[in-house]
C-alpha cells in the first residue's frame, strides 16, 4: 500500500458546510467513495473523479478493492455528517487504521442546534444531553427510550424506527410531563421540513407525513433527527453570564478586575 485513506466528514448536506480541510482533501482525491445524496450534493467537486458507491460491495470485496486502489495513490470516503455518532464506517477505519486519516465534519446534532438556535444543555434546565437511537436499544439489557427520557434531559434521537405516537407515548412516560419536541427532516437538504411543538401536540402537527420511512419499502433510516427537552422553549437572561463574569472570567490573568 502506498496511498492513504481519507474519511471526510461531509456534513449534513449543504455543500458549504464541508470543512475547508475536507474540501482540500476531496479536491486532491482521484477516487472517491460516496453514497447518495452526497454524490449529487458534491457533484461539482466530483467532476473528473472516479466515483464509487461504498454500499455496492460486501466488506471483504471492498477491502480487496481498496487495497488494490491504494497501490496507485490516495482514496477518499465521503462520510455522512461526521464519524462521531452512528457511522457505518468503523470497520473500514479499523482495517485501514495505519493508513487512515479522519477529517471531522459538521454532525447532524450540530446542524440541528444551529437551525433551532438552541444549545442542547442549559444550566438549570437541561443538565445533560443524551444521544440515542431506538434501533440500537434493541436488546434486553439496554434501556428504553422512556428510561432515557427524564426531567433535565435533552434527548437527541437518531434513526427513529418507532411510529411517532408510540415514540411520543414513551417520551411522555419518561419525562412525566409535556415537553417541547422538534422533528428535523432532511436538514440542509432539499425538502427540508422542521416541525416544532410539544409532546401533546406533535402527532397532530405531523399528521400523515412519513418522516421516518415507516410506510415505504425503503429500509434505510430516514434523514430525520428528533430533539426533545425543555431547552427548546426556554429563553435565558444575562444572569448566568454575569455570574460567570463575577466568579471566573474577571480573574483571568492579565485582565483588569
Ligand atoms: C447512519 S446515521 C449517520 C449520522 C451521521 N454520522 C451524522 O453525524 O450526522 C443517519 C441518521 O442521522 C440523522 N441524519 C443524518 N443526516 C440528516 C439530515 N440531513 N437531517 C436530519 N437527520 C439526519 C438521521 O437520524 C439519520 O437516520
Amino acid at each position: 500500500m502506498t496511498g492513504r485513506v481519507h474519511f471526510i466528514g461531509a456534513g449534513p448536506g449543504a455543500p458549504d458546510l464541508l470543512t475547508l480541510r475536507g474540501c482540500r482533501v476531496l479536491k486532491e482525491s482521484q477516487l472517491v467513495y460516496v453514497a447518495e445524496p452526497y454524490d449529487q450534493i458534491f457533484a461539482e467537486l466530483l467532476v473528473g473523479k472516479e466515483v464509487r458507491i461504498p454500499f455496492d460491495y460486501y466488506f471483504d470485496e471492498l477491502i480487496s478493492q481498496v487495497d488494490e486502489q491504494l497501490k496507485s495513490g490516495n482514496i477518499a470516503f465521503l462520510i455522512p455528517g461526521d464519524l462521531t455518532f452512528y457511522s457505518p464506517f468503523q470497520a473500514l477505519l479499523d482495517h485501514f487504521s495505519a493508513v487512515a486519516e479522519v477529517i471531522p465534519g459538521v454532525g447532524t446534532a450540530n446542524a440541528a442546534s444551529a437551525r433551532l438556535k438552541k444549545t442542547f444543555d442549559l444550566p438549570g434546565v437541561c443538565n445533560r444531553a443524551i444521544i440515542a437511537s431506538p434501533r440500537t436499544l434493541g436488546d434486553d439489557n439496554a434501556p428504553t427510550i422512556s428510561d432515557l427520557a427524564a426531567p433535565g434531559v435533552a434527548l437527541l434521537i437518531y434513526m427513529n424506527n418507532l411510529p411517532l405516537d408510540q415514540l411520543v407515548a414513551d417520551l411522555r412516560t419518561g419525562y412525566g410531563e409535556d415537553v417541547p419536541i422538534a422533528i428535523l427532516h432532511r436538514l440542509c437538504l432539499s425538502g427540508e421540513e422542521i416541525v416544532s411543538g410539544s409532546l401533546d401536540t406533535i402527532v397532530a402537527q405531523v399528521g400523515d407525513r412519513d418522516f421516518f420511512n415507516l410506510k415505504t419499502a425503503d429500509k434505510r433510516p430516514a434523514l430525520t433527527l428528533v430533539v426533545v427537552g425543555k431547552t427548546l422553549d426556554t429563553s435565558v437572561d444575562g444572569s448566568w453570564w454575569d455570574y460567570r463574569r463575577d466568579h471566573i472570567w474577571k480573574f483571568r490573568s492579565g485582565v483588569e478586575k
